[in-house]
C-alpha cells in the first residue's frame, strides 16, 4: 500500500520518515492535527513486522491523541512517533540523539514523550538534542512517571460513572475488577482500597497479584475469568482490544472504566456494550491523566496543579454521558464528537490572524 493511500481520508497534516543508517534508526513521526496546539504523543519503540504495520500504527495512534487532548480540554494537538526495531538490541545513545535531532527539525510542531519501548531516561537522552521532549524525571525538572496521574484520572472517571449509574459517586462497597496491575493498575488498586472498594484482580505477573492479595486482601482470578466475575465496574488496565464480540457477552458488570488504550476491538463494540446496558467510559477520556500531567510539566510542574487538572476528568466524563444521552448515541461516539467539535470550534481560532503571525515581506 502506498503512503498516501495508507493515510486515506484521516487528514493527517504531515508524516515524516527519518533515518540514521549508522545507528539503524528508522522512524515515522505522524502529525495528525495541530489546530489546538503542538502535536503531542509518545514514541513507541517496537519490532514491527513490516513498515506498513508501523505506518498503520503511527497513523492510528496520532489520530487518537488529537481526540484525547481535545476531549481533555488541552491546548495540544495529536501526534505520535514510532521507531522500528527491538528496543532491547537496537537502542543506543546515537540512535536516540539522532532521533532527537529529527524531532528538533520540526521546530516544536511535534513534542514527544515516553511510550511502549521507551523510558524516562531515553527522554533525557533525546532531550540532549531537542527541547521538544516531555515526561522527564523529577531530577531533570520533569513530572516523572505519569502512571499515578493516570490512575487518579481513572478514579475521577469511575466516580463520574458511579454518579451516573447510582446517583452517588462514592465507591465504598463497590466491587471493581482490575485487569492488569502494572504501573497504572497498581496505583488504581491503592486508590480503590483507600476509597473502600472491594477489589478483584488478575495479571500474568504472579508477584504483582500476590502483592495485591496480601496487601489489600483482594481476590485473585484467572486471566480469562476476569471477564465473567460479577462486579459493579470492570477496569481494563492491561492491553488494548480486550473488549470484543467474544468477551462482551460474558461481562457481568454495570460499567467499564479503565486505563488501557484502545479497549474496544472495533467501534461496533461500543454498541455491543450499550445493548447489554453496560455504561462504557471512553478510554481516551478516562486515561487522559498522563497527558494532562505532561501539560503541567510544560508550564512548570506542580503536583497540586496537576492533581486539580486531572480531577477535571470527572466533569469531562459527565459531559460525555450528557452528550450521549442527549444525542442518543453511545459514549464512545459522544466523546469522539465532543473532541472533534472542540478541534473545529477552538482550533478554527487560529484562522484569525494575529499581527505577530503576519510575515514581513522580505523578512528572513
Ligand atoms: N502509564 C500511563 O500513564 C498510561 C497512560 C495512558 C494509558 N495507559 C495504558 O494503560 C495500560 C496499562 O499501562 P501501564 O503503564 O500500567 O503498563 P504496565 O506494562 O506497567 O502494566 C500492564 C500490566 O498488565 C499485565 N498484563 C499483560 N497482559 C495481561 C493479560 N492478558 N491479562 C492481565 N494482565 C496482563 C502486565 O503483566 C502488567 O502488569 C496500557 O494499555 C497503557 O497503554 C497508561
Amino acid at each position: 500500500m502506498g503512503v498516501f493511500e495508507a493515510i486515506g481520508t484521516d487528514t493527517h497534516e504531515e508524516v515524516l520518515f527519518g533515518s540514521d543508517p549508522r545507528s539503524g534508526l528508522r522512524t515515522i513521526i505522524a502529525i495528525h492535527n495541530t489546530s489546538l496546539g503542538p502535536a503531542l504523543g509518545g514514541t513507541r519503540f517496537y519490532p514491527y513486522s513490516s513498515e506498513q504495520d508501523a505506518l498503520r500504527d503511527v497513523l492510528r495512534l496520532s489520530k487518537g491523541m488529537t481526540y484525547k487532548s481535545a476531549a481533555a480540554g488541552l491546548d495540544l494537538g495529536g501526534g505520535k512517533a514510532v521507531i522500528i526495531g527491538d528496543p532491547n538490541t537496537l537502542k543506543s545513545e546515537r540512535l536516540l540523539r539522532a532521533y532527537g535531532r529529527i524531532i528538533d527539525d520540526l521546530g516544536g510542531r511535534y513534542i514527544t514523550a515516553e511510550d511502549v519501548g521507551t523510558t524516562m531516561e531515553d527522554m533525557v537522552t533525546i532531550g540532549r538534542e531537542t527541547p521538544w521532549v516531555t515526561g522527564l524525571p523529577y531530577v531533570h525538572g520533569g513530572s516523572g512517571d505519569p502512571s499515578p496521574a493516570t490512575a487518579r484520572g481513572v478514579m475521577a472517571a469511575m466516580r463520574a460513572t458511579a454518579a451516573r449509574l447510582w446517583g452517588d459517586d462514592d465507591l465504598a462497597g463497590k466491587r471493581v475488577a482490575v485487569q492488569g496491575v502494572g504501573k497504572v493498575g497498581m496505583s488504581l488498586v491503592e486508590r480503590l482500597a483507600a476509597a473502600g472498594a472491594e477489589i478483584i484482580v488478575t495479571d500474568v505477573d504472579r508477584s504483582a497479584v500476590d502483592h495485591v492479595a496480601t496487601t489489600y486482601g483482594s481476590k485473585v482470578v484467572g486471566l480469562d475469568d476476569i471477564y465473567s466475575v460479577e462486579v459493579d465496574i470492570f477496569a481494563p488496565c492491561a492491553l488494548g482490544a480486550g473488549l470484543n464480540d467474544e468477551t462482551i457477552p460474558r461481562l457481568r458488570c454495570a460499567a467499564v472504566v479503565g486505563s488501557a488504550n484502545n479497549q474496544l476491538a472495533t467501534d461496533d463494540d461500543a454498541d455491543r456494550l450499550a445493548e447489554r446496558d453496560i455504561l462504557y467510559a471512553p478510554d481516551f477520556v478516562a486515561n487522559a491523566g498522563g497527558v494532562i500531567n505532561i501539560t503541567v510539566e510544560m508550564e512548570g510542574y506542580s503536583t497540586e496543579r496537576a492533581a486539580t487538572m486531572v480531577d477535571r476528568i470527572y466533569d469531562n466524563m459527565s459531559a460525555v454521558f450528557d452528550t450521549a444521552a442527549r444525542d442518543e448515541v453511545n459514549p464512545h461516539v459522544a466523546a469522539t464528537r465532543l473532541g472533534a467539535q472542540r478541534v473545529e470550534q477552538v482550533g478554527s481560532l487560529r484562522l484569525r490572524r494575529r499581527p505577530d503571525t503576519v510575515p514581513t515581506r522580505g523578512a528572513k
